[in-house]
This record gives C-alpha cells, structure tokens and sequence, in this order.
C-alpha cells in the first residue's frame, strides 16, 4: 500500500486523532521544507503530515518553498499527496464551510520556484497538466465522501493567486469571467512540482469566506478562521474514511 502524505494549509496545522510516530527533519538540494515531516498513524496507516504554513503558521503563501516540500514528500517514499487548502468562494453556492474538490485550475501566481526542471538536464521536459489533479486519488476523495456522508462539491476550479493579500473585487469578478470557482493561495506551484515528481496529489479545499466583493463586509483573518474550524473537522473524517477505503481496496 502506498504511503498517504497531507499538506495541511491555514486552519489544519494538526490533524486530531493522528498518532504520533516521530517527527523528521530533511534537507532537500532545495532548502528547508515548512517543517519537520510527521510520521504518523491514522485508522491504523501510516501517513506523513506536513502543514505548509510551518508549524506556528509563520510562512506566508509566497514564501512556502513548495519545492522543498515536495521533494521531501518523495525522499519519504510518498506517493499520493492531499493538499489541504482554504479558499475564497467565487461561484455564489460556494457558501462558507463548503468543501470541494476541484478538477482543474488556472494559475496566476508569479515569481515562485515553480519547477524541478531547472539545471543539468539532459533534455527539455514538459510534464502533462492536461488534468492537473490525480485523477483517481479525487476519485478516492468523491466515494470516501459519499461513503461518509459529507457533502462535497465535487468539482470545480481553483484559481491559484500570488498572496498574501487578498484580491480586489475587479480581481475576483476577472477570476469569475475566466471560469474560477474557488480562490486560494498556494495551489501552485504545488500541484505541478508534484507532477513533475511523479507524485499522485489531489487538493481538497474549504471555503473560508465569500470571495472578496461578493459579500458585504470586509473579509477578516477572524472569520476565516472561524469559519474554516467546522469545515476542518469534516476533512479530518473524509481522511479517515479514504484511509478506511484504501486499507479494504486490494
Ligand atoms: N482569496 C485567496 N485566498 C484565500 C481566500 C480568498 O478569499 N480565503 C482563504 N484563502
């Protein structure tokens, strides 16, 4: 059985009924991971945690190397990846709470390590980001929720912005026009250096508030995170149970 791996984001700097094995420190030829890998159990496998803020959530978006922590994921022998995110919801459903599990995403973040691709190389090399998500690891998510009875939006695109502020109306209403769902701020370069890996990622998010300019009020870290203590402690059940799933599939 492949290792799991979780990417916990703001609002999931520690999954709760996870049993601590031990914590790891690596180095990668790309610098310094956000923290020290947890290895774990949870329902009886192992996994390995990584909150990507850092373990006080101290690394803002921009600044996660994201390279060096996903690199450190294959160094563990990781070979499928949920990356767990907090995102503004664009599409008006996309109620506070809500989580959903998008299929593709555009990316408009600039000026990020965002490729492996870099030096010594024998030959130029383009990785397939057609579906940029794995496939059958959302496929894991989908009937892990079903099975759980979470509600889950089950597609959607995540639009992936530079941070760490957040974007204006105009900004959002463009997001909108180019078919965004959801908003956040670190979905890349994070779901294509796991590509470039090999490794099988998936993202699961959870809005935090409405987007900016489609709610009345101004969007406080406060309500953010207040509105995403709920929608984490369903996360943690839909991991619980896609674990459950995996260890029956043969
Ligand atoms: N925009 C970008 N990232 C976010 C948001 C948002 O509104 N909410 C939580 N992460």
């Amino acid at each position: 059985m492949s290792i799991l791996a979780m990417i916990g984001g703001t609002g999931l700097t520690n999954i709760e009924g996870l049993e601590l094995i031990r914590r790891e420190v690596v180095h990668t030829p790309f610098g310094e991971p956000s923290a020290p890998l947890t290895h774990g159990i949870l329902q009886g496998q192992p996994v390995v945690f990584l909150p990507r803020h850092g373990s006080g959530h101290t690394i803002p978006p921009h600044q996660v190397n994201y390279r060096a922590n996903l690199w450190a994921l294959k160094h563990l022998n990781v070979s499928a990846v949920i990356a767990i995110a907090a995102t503004g919801g664009i599409q008006r459903e996309l109620l506070p709470g809500t989580l959903v599990i998008p299929d593709q995403l555009i990316d408009y973040t600039w000026g990020r390590q965002h490729t492996f691709f870099e030096h010594d190389l024998s030959h130029v090399t383009h990785i397939d980001f057609t579906e940029p998500y794995c496939r059958e690891l959302r496929e894991q998510l989908l009937q892990a929720g079903r099975a759980a009875g979470i509600p889950l939006v089950e597609k959607g695109t995540y639009g992936a912005t530079q941070g760490p502020r957040l974007e204006t109306a105009m900004e959002v209403r463009r997001l909108a026009n180019d078919g965004c769902d959801i908003v956040g701020m670190t979905g890349m370069p994070e779901a294509s250096l796991a590509r470039e890996l090999g490794l099988c990622y998936a993202c699961c998010s959870v809005v935090a508030n409405k987007a900016a300019g489609l709610c009345e009020h101004e969007i406080t870290m406060q309500e953010i995170q207040s509105n995403l203590v709920a929608g984490m402690k369903q996360v943690t059940q839909l991991l619980i149970q896609l674990l459950c799933d995996r260890h029956l599939t043969p």
